[in-house]
């Protein structure tokens, strides 16, 4: 008897020990909230610490099961819940009832994910401490934060930099780019900040870099902005920029997906913005000669270490995709053989519909549209917004885009400082992380939680399923047939608290929806 209870001392504490290791790994963190001003409930965000941050894993459902996890205006972040799905009622008295068919599918989804822009990579160095640092990093890309698998990357500088740059500066008119490096930026923040998502992430990382300005010397104004063209003696050396750009960024450990043309070619070309910055203009036929007699030939030669990076057109406002796509090609179908894609940004979308992106890519069977931008408060408007108000807009960004065959969805700065920044040309905006270095502080924001939905549940591969709603309702979803043969709804409740009547052949789940409120299911395609 002695002898046993003492080895039960000794046994006991060792099991709990146990017991708590293996279930830590797979425990949810909740939010630890945080008023960002005098309490009002407008203002809650998830704080992160070196001593804490919320995080989330994705529950693999079981057979006859779904898993919820749930987001609102009141403060859900990711609630995870469980049910059962049960035989087909003959009539419910649900006003939503939305039938799914794995049978007929759409787009095939790339990725979610942010930029690593200048201004995000400094505001994430500035929280020094590494568990900190490394807590925002698990945050987006790994297995329990939103599991980002794609992310932008200016090439040079843009607005959200703490200077105006630009590669090969000097010596000028140097066309044959005999000094170029890549800058402090990419090897102090940028390089470092892609590669710990890369080591973070479950899937690959795919990086899609874009330039807002080449060095001026290659520009007809001489200058990071105003209206420009190149200087048609540059054409081949722009190509060479970014062929350089590819393998620098290659050598120091991160391979890069695709690159577009320019970021917004529109800017640079009509130079509309009253805050203007970093920019470059193109005419339809610079940009197709551009295409098909330089960047084309030097990605796709033989000899190219690049020849599957994709080619991106656009990269600029939804509208644009009938100047930047639709006639390029029209006028130029040569383009066709070099051009893999085109990229849109959110802004000023709510004047053009959204089906002008199923449309516009009508035709062209093997190209896609991507979504390279969005951010809150870019535009004015915006910046009214509630926090709550700019995670709907996210969603509602989201939803309509990948509604209409968008593959990819790319946020804007990943964090910014509390003030919006740093932008050298002194713009703000909103970020879904907002960094607090003073404090060791930075806090996920609604906005993150709303990207996530997606972001986290929609792996690479995953086909978009289609989805019918019998009644008028202001909930909006999304569905797809993820790589491992389960079923993801997104279901965005813009009103009050819904009943949710999902049907998946003989088989429904029935669930309740939080009012104002994001929500995503996940269930086996069985
Ligand atoms: C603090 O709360 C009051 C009352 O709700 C509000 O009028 C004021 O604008 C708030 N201040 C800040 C900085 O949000
Ligand atoms: C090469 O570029 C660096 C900046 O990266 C500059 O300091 C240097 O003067 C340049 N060299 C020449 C020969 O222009
Ligand atoms: C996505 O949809 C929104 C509509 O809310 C639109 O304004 C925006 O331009 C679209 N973005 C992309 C990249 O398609």
């Amino acid at each position: 008897m002695k002898f046993q209870r003492q080895s039960l001392v000794l046994v006991v504490p060792f099991i709990i020990l146990i017991i708590w290791l293996t279930s830590a790994a797979d425990t949810d963190r909740p939010c630890l909230r945080k008023y960002l001003d005098n309490g009002s409930a407008d203002t809650l965000v998830c704080v992160c610490t070196s001593d804490y941050c919320d995080s989330v894993t994705r529950a693999v459902p079981s057979s006859g099961e779904y898993v919820l996890y749930m987001s609102s205006e009141a403060g859900s972040r990711f609630e995870k819940s469980f049910g059962k799905l049960q035989s087909l009622t003959k009539d419910g008295i649900y006003n939503i009832n939305l039938d799914l068919d794995p049978g007929k599918t759409y787009q095939t989804i790339e990725g979610f994910g942010g930029a690593v822009s200048d201004a995000a990579a400094i505001t994430w160095d500035s929280l020094k401490n590494p568990v900190l640092k490394n807590h925002l990093i698990q945050s987006y890309c790994g297995e329990t934060g939103i599991q980002y698998n794609m992310l932008r990357v200016p090439i040079g500088g843009s607005d959200f930099s703490t200077r105006a740059y630009a590669y090969n500066e000097l010596p000028e008119n140097d066309a044959a780019l005999t000094n170029f490096t890549l800058a402090y930026e990419d090897y102090q923040y940028k390089i470092p900040m892609i590669r710990a998502c890369m080591q973070a992430a479950g899937a690959p990382v795919h990086v899609l870099g874009a330039t807002w300005s080449p060095p001026i010397w290659m520009k007809t104004n001489n200058d990071y902005y105003g209206y420009s063209l190149l200087k048609k003696e540059y054409l081949q050396t722009y190509a060479d920029y970014h062929y350089k750009f590819l393998e620098h960024y290659a050598q120091a450990g991160v391979p890069v997906w695709g690159v577009s043309i320019v970021n917004e070619p529109l800017h640079g070309s009509v130079n509309y913005l009253p805050l203007s910055f970093n920019n470059l203009g193109w005419t339809l036929d610079f940009m197709n000669e551009y295409i098909v007699k330089h960047l084309g030939p030097t990605l796709r030669n033989e000899a190219s270490k690049f020849k599957h990076v994709k080619i991106i057109s656009g990269d600029d406002l939804r509208f644009t995709i009938t100047l930047y796509w639709n006639m390029l090609v029209l006028l130029f179908p040569g383009a066709l053989e070099y051009l893999d894609g085109v990229a849109v940004h959110y802004y000023m979308n709510k004047y053009v519909p959204a089906t002008i992106l199923s449309q516009a890519m009508e035709g062209y069977p093997g190209k896609f549209v991507i979504a390279t931008e969005i951010c809150a408060g870019g535009v004015p408007d915006d910046a009214l917004l509630t926090p709550w108000g700019k995670a709907e807009l996210y969603v509602n960004d989201i939803i309509e885009n990948l509604s209409n065959n968008v593959i990819g969805y790319t946020d804007w700065n990943m964090c910014l400082n509390m003030e919006g920044g740093p932008n050298w040309r002194g713009g703000r905006v909103d970020a879904p992380i907002k960094i607090n270095a003073e404090a060791g502080e930075f806090y996920k924001q609604p906005m993150f939680y709303a990207i996530g939905h997606f972001s986290k549940f929609i792996p690479r591969g995953s086909r978009r399923i289609r989805a019918t709603v019998q009644a008028e309702t202001a909930v909006q979803n999304l569905a797809f047939l993820t790589p491992d043969n389960t079923i993801v709804v997104v279901l965005f409740n813009k009103g009050p608290a819904e009943k949710v009547r999902i049907i998946l052949g003989k088989k429904e789940a029935v669930l309740s929806i939080e009012a104002k409120s994001i929500a995503t299911i996940e269930m086996l395609n069985e």
